[in-house]
């Protein structure tokens, strides 16, 4: 065999013939490791005959489309991600720190798709029994949920293809290996041909595989970018130390929308879905308060209510400090110019606090009027109701911008028992066409917020 090593670039799948400290492609540092090109005995020219050729092509119309059939679980917030289900010869890629959950989630998840068929868990990490006691605990017994310990693509692809199983579980990508390369688990080459191998399988033979991948220490998927790629999905399974709810958040996908979140949570008998997710990143909240607003934000097509809280306080030592937890830094030294630009508000000396409990980040702009309605209140210290929450995007005239899912935004706060909401006027001929149980107060632009401020106290 020739031996044609060169190096990949595990950052941006960049090559270089020698090794190298600091990619230029991407510009990061320690990425690269060494591939084997040439593939050995195990490669077999593959040429096909004109008339196998012609098999391949199809008339677009002569296509069939199946009615989209998707295996479902009794988890629906995990459905839901999934885009209303695990489609079949699907390939969905599991990302998330170690001892974050993926084993047990998917485990779990498992067990809900046995009753559609033979459910393959192939672990590379854990043995047979690790994951029955695992189960056990999770209250799994089920006679065509099957285990295997391998690490060698080839005799997975053997076994699948006799067997024929619905859906399998790969945990993890990272300890796969395909014979005909040289280069040992977990490197790129690797990564890649196994990553090739399963979606081979998948689209050849209409199985459905989870792949579990762990991540680096700044959140990427250990191995090539490219994996992301060739799969038809990938979430992240996301949580912060010490909490004890789980993110599961949608990155990609090809059968359903992309950014959408569910909440879970890890108990002690496994993970579960917290349907509710609005009510639990609210609970602890007083009547009135002053320095902190709700907002409605989407989140692929969900809404979640999320709480703004925020602190000014004099600058005692040097530069002003702007500390944001949650939300866009940039976003809020704009928020905090328009506050002083077009209300009158003295923030050049102050060390402004800004902070989401609960750990979720907001990326929506229509929460951009909460945040400044939470920065007036504490300036001005004027309470505010908990039960009025505010939805709008601001610009830089201080006009308070049309938002989009007005609706369903609307639904949520009236779902959990809001009583009024800001909102701008230009979204008012929309909502006026249904009814709400919400007061709606419409507004144009910061002067007018000012004076309903100073009217209703
Ligand atoms: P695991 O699924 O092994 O994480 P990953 O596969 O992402 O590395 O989860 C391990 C953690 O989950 C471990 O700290 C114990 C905890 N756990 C529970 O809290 N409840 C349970 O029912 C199970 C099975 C695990
Ligand atoms: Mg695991």
């Amino acid at each position: 065999m020739s031996k044609n090593g060169f190096y990949i670039c595990n950052e941006c799948g960049f090559k270089s013939i020698k090794w190298v400290g600091k990619c230029s492609n991407c510009g990061e540092w320690g990425t690269f490791d060494e591939e084997i090109s040439s593939t050995s005995k195990n490669a077999v020219k593959n040429n096909l005959s004109m008339v196998e050729l012609s098999n391949k092509v199809v008339s677009f119309s002569d296509i069939q489309l199946e009615k989209d059939f998707r295996y479902k679980t009794t988890i629906s917030e995990f459905d839901r991600i999934l885009g209303g289900g695990l489609v079949k010869g699907q390939v969905v890629l599991i990302t998330g720190n170690p001892g974050i959950g993926k084993s047990t989630l998917l485990l779990q998840t498992a067990k809900e798709y046995t009753k559609y068929g033979d459910v393959l868990y192939i672990s590379g990490e854990e043995s047979p029994a690790q994951i029955k006691s695992r189960g056990e605990r999770l209250g799994i017994n089920s006679s065509n949920l099957y285990l295997m310990s391998e690490t060698d693509i080839q005799n997975i692809y053997e076994y699948v293809t006799i067997k024929k199983p619905k859906v399998v579980i790969v945990d993890s990508i990272q300890t796969l290996y395909n014979s005909a390369f040289d280069s040992i688990p977990g490197t790129p080459t690797q990564i890649r041909e196994c990553t090739l191998k399963i979606v081979e399988m998948a689209k050849k033979q209409d199985v459905s595989f989870f792949i579990v991948g762990h991540i680096t220490k700044d959140g990427k998927v250990a191995g090539p970018k490219l994996l992301e790629h060739m799969v038809d999905a990938v979430f992240q399974f996301e949580g912060e130390e010490g909490l004890f709810y789980r993110i599961l958040r949608s990155q990609k996908n090809r059968y359903g929308s992309t950014n959408e979140l569910a909440v879970f949570s890890m108990e002690e008998d496994g993970i579960k879905e917290i349907i509710n997710s609005s009510e639990f990143f609210l609970c602890e909240r007083e009547e009135k308060n002053i320095g902190s607003m709700v907002v409605p934000v989407l989140e692929g097509t969900k809404v979640f209510l999320l709480e703004i809280q925020t602190l000014i306080t004099d600058v005692t030592i040097g530069i002003p400090k702007r500390i944001v937890q949650g939300f866009d830094r940039n976003r809020v030294q704009i928020l905090i110019s328009i506050a002083e630009k077009r209300m009158g508000m003295q923030l050049g000396m102050k060390d402004v606090f800004i902070n989401v409990p609960g750990g979720l980040s907001i990326n929506d702009p229509a929460a951009d009027l909460g945040v400044l309605i939470s920065i007036v209140s504490i300036y001005k210290n004027v309470e505010i109701s908990q039960k009025i929450a505010a939805i709008g995007e601001l610009g830089l005239r201080g006009e308070i911008r049309k938002v989009f899912f007005i609706d369903r935004r609307l639904r949520e706060l009236e779902k959990l028992g809001f009583k009024g909401v800001y909102i701008p006027e230009a979204n008012r001929k929309e909502v006026e066409k249904n009814s709400y149980k919400l007061k709606l107060i419409f507004l144009k632009n910061l002067d007018e917020f000012l004076e309903r401020v100073s009217k209703d106290g």
